[in-house]
């Protein structure tokens, strides 16, 4: 049996390591955080029952009347509609808006239900 060499010992690991180097890059872009897929999306997502809730549980503590952080006021339909592309960027934490809300991440579900009644238009319904 042929013994290999410290050269060829030291290529295939050098080659190796960089085909590794190049699955893991990969992999980690084909799992984005926020899978946003509206064909997925029930119909007639409503702003009272679905988006309100969302928002009264994890924004309104800085972002109302009262304490309007950043200037922003989410406790009204316009006041969220009129910056509706931002929050739902500040929610993906996609990096167009600072993250929110601060210190966490709601769960996907919310988020997909935000950009589901984004994409049905924004209805006040
Ligand atoms: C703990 C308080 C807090 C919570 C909760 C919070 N925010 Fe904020 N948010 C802030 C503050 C403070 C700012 C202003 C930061 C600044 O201007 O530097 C801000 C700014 C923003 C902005 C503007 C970001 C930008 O890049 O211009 C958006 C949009 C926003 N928040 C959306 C949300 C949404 C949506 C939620 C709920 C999912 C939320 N926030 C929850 C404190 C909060």
């Amino acid at each position: 049996m042929k013994k290999i060499n410290n050269k060829s010992f030291l290529t295939l690991l050098i080659v190796v390591s960089i085909l590794s180097a190049i699955v893991f890059s990969c992999a980690k872009d084909k799992v984005p955080t926020t899978v946003l897929d509206t064909s997925s999306c029930k119909p007639n997502v409503s702003y009272l029952n679905d988006i309100k809730p969302i928002i009264s549980n994890h924004c309104v503590s800085c972002h109302s009347s009262k304490n309007s952080s950043g200037g922003y006021d989410f406790t009204n339909y316009d006041g969220l509609t009129k910056n509706v592309s931002k929050v739902l960027g500040s929610m993906k934490q996609d990096g167009t808006a600072q993250s929110m809300p601060q210190g966490y991440k709601v769960a996907d579900s919310l988020i997909q239900k935000l950009n589901c009644w984004i994409n049905q238009g924004s209805k006040n319904n």
